[in-house]
């Protein structure tokens, strides 16, 4: 009738792919598998719970929020053909581009502040087996890095971050680069934090926006003492 999927990466559990057949909808079947799935992954250690929905699903909201599952952040998917190879030019031509190693990336990655969403995290990267990366400083002294995994037809898990200077300006020169660099791949940009000043400018370089995702996450309570944050 229904299903789910719990990640576990250390202290931090994810729901995935909850599912409820449509007749048997709204009869609390997916309320019991997001119990269950609650109740796993204290079990299992985890302290926090969390996932995502699609902008406008309206019964999950209801029935996270109903959960106790409360909104961290909306988040953005973003695409770009390849097919419509139109030249943007590099990041400029006074702009210093030095590769990054896989090691280096790794990390930077890990010493990103704040929560990076678990699609993104740095235990996602360590997987990727074509990883790549560069930094760029710009003429004005603005400066950021990118990295990214390289598929056959496409550049996904792309994360690029601000050392110095506007983001929207870095983001940009580095997205340029990478799109001259490999005309031939679409790019896949997940879950960009929809704050980000540069979701403001997506079309100028030929990105459209596919979705956009809300965050949630629950605190979970401890299985030993028997406290269980679900309800
Ligand atoms: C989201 C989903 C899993 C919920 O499953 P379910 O078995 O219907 O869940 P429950 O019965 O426990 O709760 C659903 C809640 O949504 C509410 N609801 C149903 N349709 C609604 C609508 N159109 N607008 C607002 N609320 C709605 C129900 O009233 C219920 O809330 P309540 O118990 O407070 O009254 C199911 O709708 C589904 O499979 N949707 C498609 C896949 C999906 O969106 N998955 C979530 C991915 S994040």
């Amino acid at each position: 009738m229904g299903l789910g999927f719990l990640g576990i990466r250390q202290r931090r559990a994810w729901i995935t792919r909850l599912g409820v057949l449509p007749e048997c909808r709204c009869d609390g079947i997916g309320g019991l598998i997001v119990n269950n799935l609650c109740h796993t992954a204290i079990k299992i250690g985890a302290k926090e719970i969390w996932l995502e929905m699609i902008v406008g699903n309206a019964p999950a909201q209801k029935l996270f929020s109903r959960k106790g599952f409360v909104r961290k952040k909306t988040l953005v998917v973003a695409n770009r053909s390849s097919s419509l190879q139109e030249d943007y030019g590099t990041a400029s031509p006074t702009t210093e581009i030095e590769s990054i190693k896989r090691d280096r990336i790794l990390r930077l990655l890990e010493g990103r502040t704040g929560q990076p969403n678990w699609r993104i995290d740095s235990e996602t990267y360590h997987k990727l087996l074509n990883l790549h990366g560069f930094a760029i400083e710009r003429a004005d002294g603005s400066q950021g890095w990118i990295c990214f995994n390289l598929s056959n037809h496409r550049l996904d898990h792309v994360f690029f971050d601000t050392i110095q200077g506007d983001p929207a300006i870095v983001a940009k020169a580095l997205l340029r680069e990478i799109i001259s660099r490999h005309p031939d791949k679409d790019v896949s940009l997940e879950n960009i934090d929809a704050d980000h000043p540069l979701c403001n400018e997506f079309s100028e370089l030929g990105f459209h926006v596919a979705f956009k995702r809300v965050e949630m996450v629950k605190a979970l309570g401890d299985a030993r003492t028997g406290e269980h944050a679900t309800h």
